[in-house]
């Protein structure tokens, strides 16, 4: 790809956005609304009156020159300003312009990070780069501005001697209208260099008159309510029960039906929590929760009777903002592909002794087979404990806890049953089980795993992850076993319905553990697993386990046109673009050819979604494609199975999350070379 960024000298919306972050939480500290829209606009016809495309006096913004910059972050705003019949003064082009904001960050953020001066990491967080934060400079030589914003600007706002830049000067007016310095200055700083601040704000002339009209466009807005936006379509139960995939219980089908008749953006006629329910569909719709929901979702709603169950008050899925980013950073590491992949002994022991449980001519269940065989895999990488003899009554407790608790599908008080009552008790045997078996005594010479992270973190901050919250992650890993059980039920269904396939998975098994060979994890590179990570990777489009997700609104949004007002649930469809015929060449055909660098369908923008978007996004998983690969490849080297019945049709069962009906049943035809 081409490095554009590099043909521009670095924008002041750019300057903004860097004075803006709190590399604490990876976050902006503003959060946008019609404040920081006001305040981007502002930036961006700063930089087109620096580029000697604009001018202003008391009564008008005009045109001096009307030729493109060759930027997108200015063009569009100069073109309209361009044709415009009309003068209009500052404030309305302020105002005009605030629709782009949202636009006007995505790429400003993208652009820093192709400049290398911010770095995006997983989850859709960002920091400044290792090499900025220590040198205090900007990489690219021929930056025009070589020190970094804050340095800089805290610089002249802290020294009364020093003389800025007339650039400085705008940046400063425009971050103190908007309050910026009251973030970025402790207050009694912030009191003391008050004056300062807006003596130099006052300095520039386009600074003074573009922060008038955003202080004027903040305090008394002409043009925010003619913001238009489109009604948002209220569906029927009728329109629900017309998409026959429903019946089938393949959601993201199901969803793809009403997405194509309704649009991306639709209410579903049933209240969650006493609030509406809005759908969110398609590929546009990804990409906005992708890039914006931080700003305007909450997860903590939705979960919270999940976490109470288990006695938390705050959990990794249920927090947001900085802490949730720490947290996100405490545990990357225990649950990383490369943790998984310092055992693959450890897993390939745990995932043959399980197989060795079936003998020639055995039939099982799949969907309920493969979850128990995951969780043997779970209990002893992440957990270190070995749960066999309950796992059953500790998954069926969990199952129910999340039909209940999040999804409502069933009462509350399904929870209390009394048999659910005496399986809950499990819940506090496995908690007892690993703080038993976590003692740095009995943790010697072992491999450290999730549970020593999560308890370690409890050690050294117990204030952030108190006794009372360590239960949930416990349990959280053992409830991805339910998802991955799941997962490898589906891909093995499509590996043993894809004889072709089967054989190929089959022959990269066989050069990598023929022979009693014992594959180190290099070995499990691009070429030696491409048909298999391929399989899971086209499996996981067609049947996604965890085809939507539910957060709150709580900040009034616009997604695709459409206005969605705060306090409303929003159910989004992150799979739907997975059945899109735009994103994907014959969307019903199972292809594995479409992850083919030639093709490389999946890579479009929000098309492919099976581990969530945003800041939430599964952080598991590259540790899940390895312990699908390697379960995958041993099934097929080990075991020949055949679908039961021959003609079974799959069928789905979409709560808590997807999984094949119980009516998906394996026999196994012939086991090769399992003592
Ligand atoms: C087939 C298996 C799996 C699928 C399809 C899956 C998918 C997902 C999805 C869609 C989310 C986002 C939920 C939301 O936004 O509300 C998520 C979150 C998460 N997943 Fe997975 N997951 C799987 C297995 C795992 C495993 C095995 C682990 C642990 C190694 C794991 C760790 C996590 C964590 C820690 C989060 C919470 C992240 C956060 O809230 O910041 N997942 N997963």
């Amino acid at each position: 790809m081409e490095n554009t960024s590099a043909k521009f000298p670095i924008r002041l919306v750019e300057e903004l956005i860097l004075l803006m972050l709190d590399e604490q939480s990876g976050y902006l500290e503003m959060v946008p609304g019609w404040n920081f829209s006001c305040v981007m606009a502002g930036a961006v016809l700063a930089d087109l009156a620096l580029e000697d495309r604009i001018d202003t006096d008391l009564d008008a913004l005009y045109p001096v020159n009307s030729r493109p910059t060759g930027d997108n972050l200015l063009d569009p705003t100069l073109k309209e300003i361009a044709e415009s019949k009309k003068k209009q003064d500052t404030q309305y082009w302020i105002e005009r312009n605030t629709g782009r904001s949202d636009d006007i960050v995505t790429a400003t953020l993208d652009r820093l990070v192709e400049r290398e001066i911010l770095e995006h990491e997983s989850g859709g967080f960002w920091g400044l780069s290792r090499s900025v934060s220590r040198s205090g400079t900007y990489p690219a030589s021929d930056l025009k501005v070589r020190q970094e914003a804050k340095t800089r600007i805290l610089s002249v706002i802290m020294n009364d001697d020093s003389i800025p830049d007339p650039r400085d000067a705008i940046l400063i007016a425009l971050m103190h209208t908007c309050g910026g310095f009251k973030l970025l200055l402790e207050p009694e700083d912030y009191e003391e260099r008050l004056e300062r601040i807006e003596l130099v704000a006052k300095l520039d002339l386009i600074g003074r008159t573009v922060a008038t009209a955003v202080k004027d466009s903040t305090a008394k807005p002409r043009t925010r309510r003619v913001l238009r936006t489109k009604p948002i379509p209220k569906l029927r139960y009728t329109d629900i029960l017309r998409q026959r995939d429903f019946r089938s219980g393949n959601i993201p089908k199901a969803m793809h039906g009403i997405f194509q008749e309704h649009g991306p953006v639709v209410e579903l006629p049933f209240k969650m929590r006493k609030s509406r329910v809005i759908a969110l569909m398609g590929p546009e719709t990804n990409q906005w929760v992708n890039k914006h929901g931080r700003f305007y979702l909450r997860s903590k709603d939705y979960i919270k009777d999940l976490e109470s169950a288990f006695g938390a008050s705050r959990t990794l899925p249920g927090m947001d903002g900085a802490e949730h980013y720490r947290m996100r950073k405490e545990l990357k590491s225990a649950y990383s592909r490369a943790s998984l992949a310092g055992r693959l002994p450890e897993l390939v022991h745990h995932c043959r002794q399980s197989l060795s449980r079936w003998n020639e001519g055995d039939i099982f269940r799949a969907g309920e087979a493969f979850q128990h065989h995951i969780s043997s895999q779970i209990s002893h990488l992440m957990i270190g404990v070995d749960c066999s003899h309950y796992v059953d009554e500790l998954l069926e407790y969990e199952h129910r806890a999340l039909v209940t608790q999040v999804q409502g599908a069933l009462p509350k008080f399904m929870l209390s049953t009394p048999k659910m009552r005496r399986y809950g008790k499990r819940v506090r045997e496995l908690q007892e089980a690993i703080t038993a078996s976590h003692t740095p005594g009995q943790r010697r010479g072992k491999p450290a795993d999730l549970a020593d992270a999560i308890l370690g973190l409890h050690k050294n901050d117990p204030q952030f992850l108190p006794e009372t919250d360590l239960t949930f992650p416990f349990v959280a890993s053992m409830v991805a076993s339910i998802y991955l059980g799941s997962g490898l039920a589906f891909a093995v269904y499509s590996m043993v319905r894809h004889p072709d396939l089967y054989a190929r998975i089959r022959r990269e098994a066989e050069l990598l553990f023929g022979n009693g060979r014992q594959p180190e994890a290099e070995e499990f590179s691009h070429d030696t697993i491409d048909v298999t990570v391929r399989l899971y990777m086209e499996s996981s489009r067609v049947h996604p386990v965890i085809p939507w997700q539910l957060r709150m609104v709580m900040n009034e949004c616009i997604v695709s046109g459409f206005q969605i007002p705060a306090k409303t649930m929003l159910l989004i469809c992150q799979t739907v673009s997975h059945y899109s015929d735009d994103l994907f060449k014959t969307p019903l055909k199972f292809d594995i050819d479409r992850y083919l660098p030639d093709r490389a369908e999946h890579t479009t923008p929000g098309a492919y979604a099976p581990y969530g978007l945003g800041t939430h996004m599964c952080l598991g998983n590259r540790w899940v494609e390895l312990q699908m690969v390697v379960n995958l490849l041993l099934i097929a080297y080990h075991l020949k199975l055949e679908v039961l019945p021959a003609n079974y049709k799959l069928g789905m069962n979409p709560f808590p999350t997807s999984a094949p009906n119980k009516k998906l049943k394996f026999r196994v035809a012939q086991v090769t070379d399992l003592a």
